[in-house]
């Protein structure tokens, strides 16, 4: 068996088609699914997260529900638009109902025991805010053995989108972030929002995705208004599937290129909150934050044709 997978997320249009993308790889070992606060309520993250694991034919799959807020400030929710008031651009509900129930147990206390029972190191792919993470590491320091690395989506090295500077998973919850990127030494791999954006998929791969059968045709259904958002962004018919591009390294190691750089990330209060400091300097001297691998690179179409292969293909 390959990659032993954990995923934790907030699903989010993109989140669906990361954990599809995981779930239907007959070479990745899903441990579990946690879940946490982000692009909706944790209630409908959690939700969300049984019902596409459903969708995909995988309810052997544990699911346990995380934080709901922020390690330290609440934030507001960030406007629904761009994911659908549900998560799902408003299908949500035509996702088959979970036949598992949800664990008794919290997000960190199954992570703990899916990485303790585990007979090799476990890649965490988290997909959203990371205060289920932060937690975890602080909560349990003994665990971090387990932890083979962190694969994670967030971050930016120009430009934000929560704001101008910072990229919505950190923007969430940038102490959580200061924790796992920046204050520990678990090798981290930062996936940010310069790579992510490039990676875009048009509706001509939408499209191909749509008539592979049912899971992509219902993934399809979930994009009309993160569609909406991208048209804007991309200007052209086209989504981004940033978590996807995450899960794609946690299972497939090295289909991204990434250059080590120290990152620290800004959780002040002031206008650049949340901001990932990647140091790109050749001589960084007086460099805050610890070495991160940054994912820069990809051989984009290859990348894109790996997601589809696999949600479309199956176990
Ligand atoms: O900035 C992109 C990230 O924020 C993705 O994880 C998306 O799902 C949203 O949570
Ligand atoms: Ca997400």
């Amino acid at each position: 068996m390959g990659t032993k997978l954990i995923i934790d997320t907030d699903p989010g249009v993109d989140d669906a088609f990361a954990i599809a993308l995981a779930a239907r790889s007959a070479d990745v070992d899903l441990l579990g699914v946690t879940t946490v606060f982000g692009n909706v309520p944790l209630a409908t993250t959690t939700s969300n997260a049984r019902r596409l694991l459903q969708l995909c034919d995988r309810p052997d799959v544990p699911v346990a529900a995380g934080a709901s807020r922020p390690l330290l400030y609440r934030e507001l929710h960030r406007s629904s638009t761009v994911h659908g008031s549900d998560g799902l651009s408003g299908h949500a509900a035509s996702l088959p109902d979970a036949t598992r129930p949800l664990e008794d147990s919290d997000a960190v206390s199954l992570m703990v025991s899916l990485l303790e029972a585990s007979d090799e190191p476990v890649t965490i792919a988290p997909i959203g805010p990371l205060t289920n993470i932060a937690a975890l590491l602080a909560a349990h320091p003994g665990v971090r053995s387990k932890i083979a690395r962190i694969v994670l989506m967030g971050g930016a090295i120009t430009l934000g989108n929560s704001t101008a500077v910072s990229e919505f998973n950190i923007w969430a919850d940038p102490d959580a972030a200061r924790r796992v990127i920046a204050e520990d030494d678990v090798p981290c791999v930062m996936v940010p929002l310069d790579l992510t954006h490039r990676c875009a998929v048009d509706s001509t791969w939408l499209a191909k995705l749509a008539a592979s059968g049912p899971v992509g045709q219902a993934l399809n259904s979930f994009t009309p208004d993160y569609l909406a958002h991208y048209r804007q962004v991309l200007g052209y018919e086209g989504i981004v599937l940033h978590d996807a591009v995450a899960v794609a390294e946690a299972i497939h190691p090295g289909i991204l290129r990434a250059e080590t750089y120290p990152v620290d990330i800004d959780s002040g209060l002031g206008p650049t909150r949340g901001m990932t400091i990647v140091d790109r300097r050749a001589v960084p001297n007086i460099s805050t934050g610890r070495p991160v691998e940054v994912a820069v690179d990809t051989e984009l179409d290859v990348l894109r044709e790996f997601v589809l292969s696999r949600l479309a293909g199956g176990r």
